[in-house]
């Protein structure tokens, strides 16, 4: 039997306790595209980033069954909020229902909606953002966002590796969908943006962290 570098890692990270091995697994059970939730590996991650900076203001944007929302609710400040953005209603009554059985409902505030239309009634001074929705509105995200972030604040970016297909060369661009051509060019533009000083992890689908300076 192989071992995937992935399976290897997964072994080696600390394993989901109690209420948030009943929250994966009440995901798996009761939605139809699981794959769309942040696996227990990157939950360790996420959890860690954020209590690491203990913020009084945190964001998600897109948070799908509540797994990622959960994690970053746990590493709040003792009088943090987090605000998760989402656009599809269906998603709320799971959501609501992963943070009670982790006690974080209040902690967290829900905001259905586009997050376009959200980002803007967010306060600002938000320490930790955790970018996870569409990803052809990446690039507005993080513009919306950054002037926003509190100086030291993380600003986090899932899916930056987008499957690999970063890797398409510009000779193969005009056949490259247009969620890789934004997420190609966010890459450069961040890497590019003095704003931040950045880290793209090989982690999974990739994780782009930037510190706002
Ligand atoms: C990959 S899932 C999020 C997973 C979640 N962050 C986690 O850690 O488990 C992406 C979510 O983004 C939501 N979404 C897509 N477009 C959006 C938009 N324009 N505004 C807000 N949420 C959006 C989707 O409905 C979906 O629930």
């Amino acid at each position: 039997m192989s071992v995937s570098i992935d399976d290897y890692c997964d072994a080696h990270t600390s394993q989901p306790e109690g209420v948030l091995n009943d929250i994966y697994r009440s995901i798996a059970l009761h939605t139809a595209n699981p794959h769309m939730s942040s696996s227990p590996y990157q939950g360790v991650l996420l959890e860690m980033l954020v209590r690491l900076k203990q913020p009084r203001i945190a964001v998600e944007l897109g948070s799908y069954a509540g797994y990622g929302s959960v994690c970053m609710a746990r590493g709040l400040a003792p009088d943090g909020m987090l605000h998760v953005v989402e656009a599809n209603e269906e998603c709320e009554y799971l959501i609501r229902q992963h943070l009670d059985m982790a006690g974080m409902s209040a902690r967290v505030s829900i905001h259905i909606g586009q997050a376009l239309e959200v980002i803007p009634q967010l306060p600002d001074g938000i320490e930790v953002a955790f970018v996870d929705a569409d990803k052809v509105n990446y690039q507005q995200y993080y513009d919306m966002l950054l002037p926003k972030m509190a100086s030291g604040g993380l600003l986090i970016l899932d899916n930056m590796l987008w499957y690999g297909r970063v890797l398409e060369s510009p000779e193969t661009q005009l056949r490259c969908d247009r969620s890789t051509r934004v997420i190609q060019q966010l890459n450069d533009y961040i890497t590019n943006d003095t704003r931040v000083s950045n880290i793209l992890l090989p982690l999974r689908d990739g994780v782009m962290v930037c510190m706002v300076r």
